[in-house]
């Protein structure tokens, strides 16, 4: 029986093509980098069809790497970057505008004048979310109301929206299946999380028409067959997720308390609560984790919008490292009686703070401040901004006090440095995957188990091993002391 099952990992900056054995094995990569587009200050774009190309190009690699064809392929499993949307013809497919990326902050005055009006706690109560720019809605909202004719065309259902894998979706299936996951619905600002449906009143807030929003399905289901024209053979979509929910999935964090951060371009951590909805009162965000056999698991995430991005600010940036994986014995070499603090709010800050217009700053500067102390405050505010999120998601829900250790993933993981100070910082263990490509191997896991090919969920979550734990070794008044200075630097930041 073919066993084999791809994975496609559209995130910010590149698109990946997986290919996994039936023993779960990643065998083959593709991988294409696409460009960004800056249009203007906080503005971030991408061109659908680059996106759209870079997805073709590199299942096509992954298959070739593999010595596979499309029809050796036993399901395929999407995972993407978060929040991003587009709009696009019914007809043609074709986009009315640049996807709008997660971390563009255009409609921030938008989310004041919700806010102004009273409206936080509405959608906070029924989406999860807070108003800010970086959920889905107020993108889709700003598209409709800036290109010529966009919200009549919508309303006569000419115009369709969807985060990225729904607009992959539409194309590889030909135009056969407007679909998303309930992963992906949940950040898009007009989607009940509680009774798993998009909420009219919302929409009717943003001038948003229903009939171009995508059906809402279960995580492991039927999206639709490729088209054979484009991998040689019809492969079943049946696994769709957001990739840091896919990561939460692949990291096996199936059971409430379990926690995993994924440290990519941002961080984002995310705590299994179950099928306990927990509202956050502290700034938290509460989505969905997965919808399975039509049952929602919640969680409760914290999203650092700069962490791995501050790592490539110290190579393009300030010019001090040559590759990233340089950060961590740059850090090292730091004077330890220099206590520099840097605030990496370049777009801001995302949780727990929320603050849209802040803007990075370094506090403790002396004259022997130099690259290696730089460096070490750039990963340790990584680590700081983790434990503000544990921090909530302890104050947020009893059951966070379970979430003795941190389960990691994403680039930025590969630096022992990095993850010992994260560890010393959590004052808890943080443990590293032998397997580290968790965020395509949970969207693998949902089409293979959905075609019945790989294994349930219970037994896949035996196959996770570990590399390496962590354990935290500062003592609790320096740790203490550190934290202080964390804290009067972001306060001395925000806006
Ligand atoms: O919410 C944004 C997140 O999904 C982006 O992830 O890995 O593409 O930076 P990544």
């Amino acid at each position: 029986m073919n066993r084999h099952i791809l994975a496609i990992d559209q995130g910010t900056t590149s698109s990946r093509a997986i290919v996994f054995d039936g023993k779960m094995r990643a065998v083959a990569t593709g991988q294409k980098e696409f460009p960004q587009h800056y249009p203007d200050s906080g503005w971030v774009e991408h061109d659908p069809e680059d996106i759209w190309k870079s997805v073709i190009a590199t299942v096509r690699a992954a298959l070739r790497k593999a010595g596979l064809k499309g029809g050796d392929i036993a399901a395929l499993g999407i995972t993407n970057q978060r929040e991003t949307v587009i709009v696009w013809e019914r007809d043609t497919g074709r986009p009315i505008h640049n996807a709008i990326v997660w971390q563009d902050r255009r409609t921030a005055p938008l989310c004041e004048n919700l806010k102004k009006a009273g409206l936080e706690k509405t959608f906070s109560q029924k989406t999860g979310l807070l108003l800010d720019p970086y959920f889905s809605g107020t993108k889709i909202a700003w598209i409709l109301d800036r290109v010529k004719g966009a919200r009549k065309r919508a309303e006569k259902g000419e115009l369709l929206a969807g985060t990225i894998d729904s607009f992959l979706i539409w194309r590889l299936t030909g135009g056969r299946s407007h679909v998303t996951d309930a992963t992906n619905a949940s950040r898009t600002l007009v989607y009940n999380i509680e009774k798993n449906v998009w909420d009219d009143a919302l929409l009717e807030i943003l001038g948003i028409p229903r009939a171009m929003l995508p059906e809402v399905k279960d995580s492991a289901d039927d999206f639709g067959v490729t088209e054979k024209k484009l991998f040689g053979a019809e492969i079943p979509i049946l696994g769709v997720a957001g990739d840091q929910q896919a990561a939460v999935i692949g990291q096996a964090c199936f059971e409430p308390g379990m926690l995993k951060a994924t440290y990519g371009t941002g961080c984002f951590a995310v705590l299994n609560t179950g099928e306990t909805l927990v509202r956050s009162k502290n700034r938290l965000l509460t989505t969905i984790a997965y919808r399975l056999g039509g049952k929602t698991t919640y969680a409760l995430e914290g999203s650092i919008f700069v962490a791995g991005a501050a790592v490539q600010w110290l190579r393009d940036g300030l010019k001090v490292i040559g590759k990233a994986a340089d950060s961590g014995a740059l850090a090292a070499k730091a004077d330890p009686t220099q206590h520099l603090y840097l605030v990496p709010a370049f777009v801001g800050l995302g949780a727990p703070y929320w603050d849209a217009e802040a803007r990075g700053a370094v506090y403790g500067l002396t004259r022997n401040s130099g690259p290696a102390e730089f460096a070490r405050a750039t990963l340790e505010s990584v680590a700081y901004q983790t434990r503000d999120l544990l921090d909530a998601m302890r104050k947020d829900w009893k059951g966070g006090a379970d979430a003795t250790v941190l389960r990691v993933d994403g680039g930025m993981v590969a630096s022992d440095w990095t993850m010992q100070c994260v560890a010393d910082m959590l004052d808890a263990p943080v443990d590293r995957p032998t397997v580290l490509e968790t965020t395509a191997l949970g969207a693998a896991w949902l089409a293979g188990s959905r075609a019945g090919v790989w294994p349930k969920a219970a037994q896949f979550a035996k196959g996770w091993s570990l590399d390496r734990r962590f354990k935290p070794q500062m003592d609790e008044a320096e740790r203490r002391r550190r934290l202080k200075g964390w804290h009067d630097a972001v306060r001395r930041t925000l806006s």
